[in-house]
Formats: structure tokens, sequence, C-alpha cells
């Protein structure tokens, strides 16, 4: 097991397509799910924000309604929603935010973290040259390695720190503009 690299989505759909023949429980999502599952990836491909936002096709979620599917949201205050209809992608993808802007948003913030992981490479590199075998936690307390008094060093991780406060500040800017 080890933690997957790279961006985690803004906003992860799991929609329910199950199918089940002759149980006392229903039929299941079925074909419900898939008309669903088409529409959300339809407005999400629409909206160009594909790379942050995944909807993924699943089993049984265990609510099993008799209209829509069953959908697992994450992040969000109600993660399992039941009765959900081709009708309710807005709602479900909505955050506040315009498609158009949505999408500008999540191409700045990707472009921004391309950025900063090939900085952080850019760090970690130069930082073993000076001592091999720093890890990136070593590199984060540079003041415990004398071999990291370097000119050139400090240069490349100065860039790496202000990239991370652009990040954050362009964050910041966006979560205030959902409240808005
Ligand atoms: S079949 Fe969809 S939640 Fe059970």
């Amino acid at each position: 097991m080890r933690p997957a690299t790279g961006q985690p989505p803004r906003l992860h759909l799991f929609v329910c397509a199950n199918r089940r023949e002759g149980s006392p429980l229903g039929p299941g999502c079925g074909e419900r799910g898939d008309a669903l599952y088409d529409a959300l990836k339809a407005e999400v491909a629409a909206r160009g924000v594909h790379v942050t936002t995944w909807v993924t096709k699943t089993h049984c979620l265990g609510i099993c309604p008799k209209r829509g599917a069953t959908v697992a949201r994450y992040p969000g205050s109600e993660p399992i929603i039941a009765d959900v209809e081709v009708g309710d992608v807005e709602a479900l993808l909505g955050d506040g935010e315009g498609g158009e802007t949505a999408a500008s948003w999540d191409a700045i913030e990707h472009e921004l973290h391309a950025i900063e992981e090939l900085q952080t490479t850019k760090v970690l590199d130069l930082a073993r040259r000076l001592k091999p075998g720093l890890t990136m936690e070593d590199v984060q307390n540079p003041h415990d390695f004398p071999e990291l008094d370097d000119p050139d060093w400090h240069y490349a991780d100065g860039i790496l720190t202000g990239m991370k406060s652009v990040t954050s500040a362009m964050r910041a800017m966006r979560q205030r503009g959902r409240k808005d």
C-alpha cells in the first residue's frame, strides 16, 4: 500500500448503477443509475472540470431507492444522497460557481499544482546534491542540515515558498467567492 501521487479531486461522485433480478429489495438503481452517470459525465465535460470532478459508477450503496439512483458525494455535508434523477445534475455538481468560472479556477489550480511539484523536485534534487539521502521532511527543516546553507538552494526553496503562498492565496480567494 502507498499513497498515490497527484492532485485529489475537488469533488468525487459515486453513482450506483447496480442491477438486481428477482430480489425483494427491488431491481436496483440499474438503468436510472446509468442515465444519471451519463448525464453527470456529459455535464462535467461541458464545464471542462473533468480533472477536478470525478464521476465513478459503482454497485449497491445500501439505499436501493424506488426512484432515481443513490449517489455518494465527497466531500460534502450529505455524503449519501438517494432518489437522485437526471434533472438533479446541476444541483449535484453546483457549488455556487458558474461552470465557466469553476473551469477557470480548476485550470489555474491544476497549473499551479504542476508548477509547484516541479519546483519541489528541483529543491529536493538540489538538496541531495549538497547532502545525499535527504528526504522531503529533512528539507523542510533546513536548519538541521548545515550543508543546506547554500545560496542556490535557498534561492530555489524561496521560489517554492512563494509558489505555495500564491496557491494558498488563490484557494482563499476561491473560497471567498463561493461564500459571496
Ligand atoms: S441498488 Fe442502488 S443503492 Fe442499492
